[in-house]
C-alpha cells in the first residue's frame, strides 16, 4: 500500500463504513512542497487546479502552502473563497462563461478567456480589467486521447492562428493581456514542456503586455510500478532556460506559472472498500471479485481504462487470477480494464480473496472524489478521512445520507 498500514485499515474499518476516501496530510504537505522548489528563471507561482479534488481541507493545506488556485468554474471560485482563499488569488479558467463575471473581475479574480466571446464579455463589463488568454498552440502531450487537449479536436480554448485577430481585438478595445496560458494535457512527456515554451514564446513576442506565461499542469505522478513521475526538477531546469533565452532575446523577463491538479493530490489518497462477493463464469471464463466501490468513487478506470494499484488485506499466501469489478450495475464498471481500454477486461494476479476482506485502491487522490458518478444506482457519496501529522484520523466529509438523493426531488 502507498501510505496506509494494515493497522490503520483496520482502525479506519472499525470505525467507518466503506467505501471510503483516506488521505494522508503529511503527503499533500510534502506535494506542495515539492511543487513550491520548482526550478525557475525568474520566479514561479504553483496553482493548485482545484478541479482535481476540491475539499475544503484540501484547499486549506494548499492555502497555508503559499499555493494559489486555478478554477474551471465560477462555483469553484466560491469554494475555494469559502476556504478562505483571497479573491486576487484566484483564476478561473473555465469553458463555460461565468454568469458572475462582473463580481469575480470587480474583486480581482485573474480571468483567463477561452474564447472570442469571452474576452469580449470581460471587456463589456471590465474595461480596465488584465486578462490571460488561453491558446490552443497545436502541439498536445498526454498520457492517452481523451486526456491531450492540444489538438484541432479541442474547444477549450482559442485556436492558434487567431492570434492577430485576438492582437486586434485587444488593441480596438484597449484591453491588456498579461498572461498566456496553455494546457497541452495530462501526464504529459518532458519533451513537451521544452517544445511548449518555445511555442509559447513565439506567441509572446507579439504580446507586449504579457508578464506571465501560465504552462499548465500535466506533471506525471506515477501510481502503477511501471509508470514514471516526472522529474520536476528537470523539467523546470530546461524551461528555464528558455525564459533566460526569451529575456536575452528581448529583455523581458516573464513569470513562470504551473497548474498541477493531479499530480498535487493524486497519491496522497488511498480508497477503502470490501471484497462483496466472489463470482465465475465456469472453467472457461473468468473469476470475478464483485466490490462495495465502483466508478460512484473512482471513475477513471471505467471512463479511461486507466489502472489502479490494488491491494487486497488477508492472510492468504495463494494467488490467484481476478477480474475486479464494481457495484453500479453496469459492464463497464470495471476496475481492472487493460490499459487505456475501458471495455476490455484484464486479469490480475491477487491474494485468493474472501467476502468481506478489505480491499484497498491507491492513488485516488484526483479526478475520483470530484470526478465521482455521483448517485448512480443510489448509492450514497463515500465519506471521506483524513490521516494527520499527528496520526490523527480526522472525518473530513461526512456519508451521504441517503435521503439527500432524493431531497430536491418534488412529487406532482
Ligand atoms: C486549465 C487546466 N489547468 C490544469 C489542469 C490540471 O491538469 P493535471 O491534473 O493533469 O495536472 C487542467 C486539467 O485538465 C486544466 O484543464
Amino acid at each position: 500500500m502507498n501510505f496506509l498500514t494494515i493497522d490503520q485499515v483496520d482502525d479506519i474499518i472499525s470505525a467507518y463504513e466503506t467505501p471510503l476516501y483516506v488521505y494522508s496530510e503529511q503527503k499533500l504537505r510534502e506535494s506542495a512542497e515539492k511543487f513550491c522548489r520548482f526550478p525557475s528563471a525568474f520566479g514561479h507561482t504553483v496553482r493548485y487546479a482545484m478541479k482535481a479534488n476540491a475539499n475544503i481541507n484540501i484547499l486549506n493545506i494548499f492555502r497555508k502552502k503559499w499555493l494559489k488556485v486555478d478554477c474551471s468554474s465560477e462555483y469553484e471560485v466560491y469554494r475555494a473563497l469559502n476556504a478562505w482563499y483571497e479573491w486576487e488569488d484566484i483564476q478561473i479558467s473555465g469553458q463555460e462563461t461565468p454568469k458572475s463575471l462582473r463580481d469575480l473581475v470587480e474583486k480581482w479574480v485573474f480571468f483567463v478567456a477561452t474564447s472570442f466571446r469571452q474576452i469580449e464579455a470581460v471587456w463589456k463589463i471590465a474595461p480596465w480589467a488584465n486578462i490571460g488568454v488561453r491558446i490552443n498552440p497545436w502541439s498536445s502531450s498526454g498520457a492517452f486521447a481523451a486526456i491531450s487537449t492540444g489538438w484541432k479536436v479541442s474547444a477549450f480554448w482559442i485556436w492558434h492562428e487567431k492570434i492577430p485577430e485576438i492582437l486586434d481585438l485587444a488593441n480596438s478595445y484597449d484591453l491588456k493581456i498579461t498572461k498566456i496560458h496553455f494546457h497541452i494535457g495530462s501526464e504529459n512527456t518532458p519533451e513537451a514542456w521544452t517544445q511548449s515554451a518555445d511555442t509559447g514564446f513565439e506567441m509572446i513576442r507579439h504580446f507586449p503586455d504579457v508578464e506571465i506565461f501560465d504552462m499548465w499542469g500535466g506533471f506525471k505522478e506515477a501510481i502503477m510500478p511501471y509508470e514514471q513521475s516526472a522529474d520536476l526538477e528537470n523539467i523546470g531546469k530546461s524551461v528555464a532556460w528558455s525564459f533566460k533565452r526569451f529575456e536575452k532575446e528581448t529583455g523581458r523577463k516573464i513569470h513562470l506559472e504551473i497548474e498541477p491538479g493531479k499530480a498535487l493530490v493524486i497519491n496522497s489518497c488511498s480508497l477503502i472498500a470490501k471484497v462483496d462477493d466472489i463470482v465465475d463464469t465456469g472453467d472457461w471464463g473468468y473469476s470475478f471479485i464483485r466490490t462495495n466501490t465502483g466508478m460512484t468513487e473512482m471513475p477513471r478506470p471505467s471512463m479511461y481504462g486507466v489502472q489502479q494499484p490494488i491491494s487486497i488485506l488477508n492472510q492468504s499466501s495463494e494467488k490467484q487470477k481476478y477480474v475486479v469489478v464494481w457495484h453500479c450495475c453496469e459492464s463497464w464498471d470495471l476496475l481492472t480494464p487493460k490499459l487505456y481500454e475501458n471495455e476490455t477486461i484484464e486479469e490480475v494476479l491477487l491474494p485468493k480473496a474472501q467476502i468481506a476482506d478489505p480491499i484497498v485502491f491507491d492513488g485516488v487522490g484526483a479526478y475520483s472524489s470530484a470526478m465521482s458518478v455521483k448517485n448512480y444506482n443510489s448509492f450514497p457519496e463515500a465519506a471521506e478521512v483524513m490521516i494527520l501529522e499527528n496520526w490523527e484520523i480526522q472525518c473530513i466529509r461526512t456519508r451521504q445520507d441517503p435521503k439527500e438523493i432524493w431531497k430536491n426531488e418534488i412529487l406532482l
